[in-house]
């Protein structure tokens, strides 16, 4: 197992069309030990979803993680096909391990349906609304050569990291009992990196 460099924009493998995995390489232990790394490297960086290509490997594999407390949202998705089961879109906040603290607000499907195989080569398909729905589109973008920053319509929302914590990150609402301190710094509960 190792941690694998992660490829930033402008490496020519963010913008390369990735290759399916042929059918007898499914169940594979190399598909397996990839899937294995790439977990591996996006816990390291905290990432919520982290697509073959990021670690320079054009094939269509991604993993996705949209609550990081929660390992029953972990998935694995090989040769994933995207379908929007609603014509809504909705706006949201996006970061991406390749575009390294830059955020911006992303319009994406508020409903898909995502085909795929997992980690053993099983078939599976699942419905996913809002904020599993946004990371899995941004994860299948990675397959096509498309960053999250293609897809913004209004490029004034793209910000800084810092900046971004201190003007536009979504702050939790403070418990009870508590004073409303400022969240500066914070966890946002509703945006990651992918
Ligand atoms: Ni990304």
């Amino acid at each position: 197992m190792a941690i694998l460099k992660v490829a930033r924009m402008g490496h020519p493998v963010l913008r390369q069309l990735a290759e399916e995995i042929p059918q007898n390489a499914l169940r594979s232990a190399e598909l397996k030990s990839l899937v294995d790394e790439m977990f591996e490297t996006m816990d390291e960086y905290a990432g919520i979803g982290l697509a073959a290509p990021q670690v320079h490997f054009g094939l269509r594999i991604f993993i996705i993680r949209p609550d990081p407390a929660d390992e029953e949202s972990l998935r694995v998705a090989v040769n994933p096909v995207i379908t929007p089961l609603s014509e809504e879109m909705s706006e949201g906040w996006e970061g991406c391990l390749s575009v390294p603290d830059i955020h911006g607000m992303v319009p994406r499907h508020v409903k898909i349906r995502l085909d795929a195989h997992d980690r053993d080569g099983k078939k599976y398909a699942v419905e996913f609304e809002d904020f599993p729905a946004r990371v899995a589109q941004h994860e299948g973008d990675h397959l096509d050569g498309v960053l999250f920053i293609d897809r913004m319509t209004n490029l004034s929302t793209l910000a800084y990291g810092q900046e971004w914590r201190r003007y536009h990150a979504p702050r939790p609402k403070p418990e009870e009992g508590e004073e409303g301190e400022d969240a500066e710094g914070a966890e946002a509960p509703e945006e990651g990196e992918g």
